[in-house]
C-alpha cells in the first residue's frame, strides 16, 4: 500500500508530496516539529505533544495553523489513510513560504503544515530494549534554546551519525561543564547505586521530552526515588542502570558508554519495568482515531521487582 502524506490541506501520495523551495523551514530551519508514537492504531501522549507544539510555536511566534481539534482530525486521518497500527507520526509546522529574507514575512504568509506516518517494527524495538544499547559521548555544540523543538537538527544529525559510525545507537551530548545534557534524539537517565532515578531538569539546555514527563509520572507510580539534576559521564558509568527515553525509543536501557560497561554491562530491571509501566499508561491514555478500539499492546512480561 502506498504511503500518504498531508501537505497544507491536501492528502497526497508520499512521492508527490512537496513544499516550495522558499519555505522558511528549508532556508532558515524556521520550523518546529513533533513526533508521536502510534501504538495499536492510537497516538500516544497526545496532550503532551499538543502542549509542547503550542509552546514551541509560541516561543518562535509562528502562527498556530489550526485548532488542536482540527489538527488531531488531520493526524488521525493521516494514520487512517496509511493504515498504520504501530509506527511514528511526524508533524512539521514552518513559518511559511516567502521570498528569502531573514526577517519574518508579513501576516499574509501562513504556516506550512506537513504530516507523514511510517510503520515501525515493535517486536524489533522490544528486542533491542531487552538487549540494551550502547551510547557514545560527544560535545554538545547546539544553540541555547534546546527546549524549543525546532527542525534545526544538524548538530543532532552529526552526533547520531558519529554514534552509528562507532557502532552505538545514540550519542549523549556533553556540556562544557562536563555534564550530559541529553541524547541526540532522546533524554538521558541513570539509576544511581542508591536506587535514585536521575535525569536532567527541564531548562533551555534540553528538550523536555514528553516520554520523559510520562516516565517521571510512571516512576512516581512505582514509588521510585527520583531526582532532577545534571550528571556526568563518569557518574553514569558508575550507576546501577542507564537508559534513554523518546517517542521512538520509549524507554531503552543503555549498557555501554564510550565502550565501557554501565555496572556489569547487563540490562537492569528498573529500566525495563519503566518501559512497561510507561507503555501501559500511554496506551491507556492514547487517542484512538475514528472510535476504533485499540487492540492489545504487545504482551507485558511478568511484573519485575524494582530496586
Ligand atoms: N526526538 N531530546 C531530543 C534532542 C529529541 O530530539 C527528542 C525526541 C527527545 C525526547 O522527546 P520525546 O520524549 O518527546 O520524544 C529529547 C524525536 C523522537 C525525533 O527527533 O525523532
Amino acid at each position: 500500500m502506498s504511503r500518504i502524506a498531508y501537505v497544507n490541506g491536501a492528502f497526497l501520495p508520499h512521492s508527490d508530496a512537496a513544499i516550495h523551495i522558499e519555505d522558511r523551514g528549508n532556508q532558515f530551519a524556521d520550523a518546529v516539529y513533533e513526533v508521536w508514537a502510534i501504538r495499536a492504531g492510537g497516538l500516544l501522549d497526545t496532550e503532551g505533544h499538543l502542549k509542547r507544539l503550542g509552546r514551541s510555536l509560541g516561543e518562535l511566534r509562528i502562527r498556530k495553523p489550526m485548532t488542536d481539534a482540527a489538527l488531531m482530525a488531520v493526524l488521525y486521518e493521516t494514520v487512517r489513510r496509511n493504515r498504520v497500527r504501530d509506527g511514528l507520526l511526524y508533524l512539521q509546522v514552518s513559518r511559511g513560504c516567502a521570498p528569502r529574507d531573514h526577517c519574518f514575512p508579513g501576516e499574509h504568509v501562513g504556516p506550512t503544515v506537513i504530516v507523514t506516518v511510517k510503520r515501525t517494527n515493535t517486536r524489533a524495538a522490544n528486542e533491542k530494549a531487552e538487549k540494551g544499547v550502547s551510547v557514545i559521548t560527544i560535545p554538545d555544540i547546539r544553540w541555547g534554546r534546546r527546549d524549543i523543538k525546532t527542525v534545526s537538527l544538524l548538530p543532532n544529525a552529526l552526533a547520531k551519525q558519529a554514534a552509528k559510525e562507532a557502532g552505538a545507537a545514540e550519542a549523549w551530548l556533553i556540556d562544557p561543564d562536563g555534564t550530559v545534557t541529553e541524547g541526540s534524539s532522546s533524554n538521558a537517565w541513570i539509576l544511581t547505586k542508591e536506587n535514585t532515578l536521575v535525569t536532567r531538569a527541564a531548562s533551555q539546555s534540553i528538550l523536555n521530552g514528553i516520554t520523559r514527563q510520562a516516565v517521571i509520572a510512571a516512576a512516581q507510580g512505582d514509588r521510585i526515588t527520583f531526582e532532577e539534576r545534571a550528571f556526568t559521564r563518569d557518574e553514569a558509568l558508575d550507576a546501577r542502570e542507564a537508559f534513554i527515553t523518546s517517542a521512538s525509543a520509549h524507554v531503552t536501557p543503555v549498557i555501554r558508554i564510550d565502550g565501557q560497561p554501565v555496572a556489569d554491562g547487563e540490562v537492569g530491571p528498573v529500566a525495563l519495568a519503566l518501559r512497561w509501566s510507561y507503555l501501559a499508561a500511554a496506551h491507556q491514555n492514547s487517542a484512538v482515531p475514528h472510535k476504533r478500539q485499540a487492540g492489545p499492546l504487545v504482551a507485558r512480561p511478568a511484573k519485575r521487582r524494582i530496586g
